[in-house]
């Protein structure tokens, strides 16, 4: 057998191990990308296969923690793409600031980035109180990190500059405090804010929300998975409510086209079809 071939059948007994062991299912993830990211947790855990990690995952239950770090990229910045957070700021949160409430969900949201962007934005334009915003993503480690809103201050520069750019009032350092080499979010930033992991290959919907922002996720996942996700989008949107992708995730072709209208092509916005 190529060392090709027995690798994929190392890598298709991970998959199951971990479904079956764990309930993580991971067999409709991207293939090149996936076993990009196995090698180098490989290479981490000082595992010499992936047959070697497939053990490691049925014996040893607190390796799961590792492995779904190891999985799962949790890269991201403030205002990533900071014309998305101005358009966001100008064209959908006025619309917002006509519910009593404001639902927002967050899904793969990484060490929470984007997740205080968001919620700098709705304080500036005086609609922080009323709203609530779930951020939601598979890997605990990252969701641990994303609650202490701790980041390292070499990014500093970048991170206000994008608020800049996304029409931000102040500026960036207005909402923390640096020590050290690091730079701490306010505490009151989270008040509205509730970390939770979920899964979104497994777990079901949310609450009836108005904007789901899910950027740079379904890009790791195959054409079935993204379709689900997508559907799980639908299905937890309130009518009318904002569906917003990453720049290289779009809803064309996808299960769930004919429910969305777009409402701004570069920033990757949709906005759910009311019925009938
Ligand atoms: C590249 S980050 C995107 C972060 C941020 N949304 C952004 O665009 O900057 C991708 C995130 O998706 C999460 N993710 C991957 N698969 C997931 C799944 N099945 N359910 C929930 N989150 C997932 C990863 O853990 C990671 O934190």
């Amino acid at each position: 057998m190529s060392e090709s071939n027995s690798e994929e059948l190392e890598i298709g007994e991970f998959v199951r191990v971990l479904k079956l062991k764990h309930g993580y299912d991971f067999g409709e993830y991207a293939p090149a990308s996936f076993k990009r990211r196995l090698r180098a947790l490989c290479v981490r855990s000082g595992a010499a296969s992936i047959a070697a990690l497939s053990r490691r995952v049925y014996d040893e239950p607190a390796f799961l923690r590792q492995v779904l770090a190891g999985l799962s990229v949790p890269v991201s910045e403030m205002f990533r793409d900071p014309w998305v957070f101005n358009t966001l700021r100008r064209e959908v949160l006025p619309i917002l600031a006509s519910y009593p409430r404001i639902l927002i969900w967050q899904a793969g949201c990484a060490r929470g980035e984007e997740v205080y962007s968001l919620a700098i934005m709705l304080q500036e334009e005086g609609l922080y109180d009323k709203a609530q915003i779930f951020a939601t993503d598979l890997n605990d480690a990252a969701l641990e990190e994303a609650a202490e809103g701790i980041y390292p201050a070499a990014n500093a520069r970048q991170y206000s500059e994008n608020y800049l750019r996304a029409g931000g009032r102040h500026s960036l350092s207005h909402y923390f405090h640096a020590r050290y080499e690091r730079i701490k979010f306010d505490a009151a930033l989270r008040r509205n804010i509730t970390f939770a992991s979920h899964n979104l290959s497994t777990d079901g919907v949310f609450a009836e929300v108005q904007l789901i922002l899910c950027r740079n996720v379904l890009i790791y996942f195959n054409d079935a998975l993204q379709d689900r996700v997508l559907q799980l989008f639908r299905d937890s949107l309130v009518h009318r409510g904002f569906l917003c992708l990453g720049s290289k995730e779009t809803l064309a072709r996808s299960a769930v086209e004919a429910a969305f209208d777009s409402f701004d092509g570069p920033a990757r916005l949709y906005r759910r079809r009311a019925p009938g």
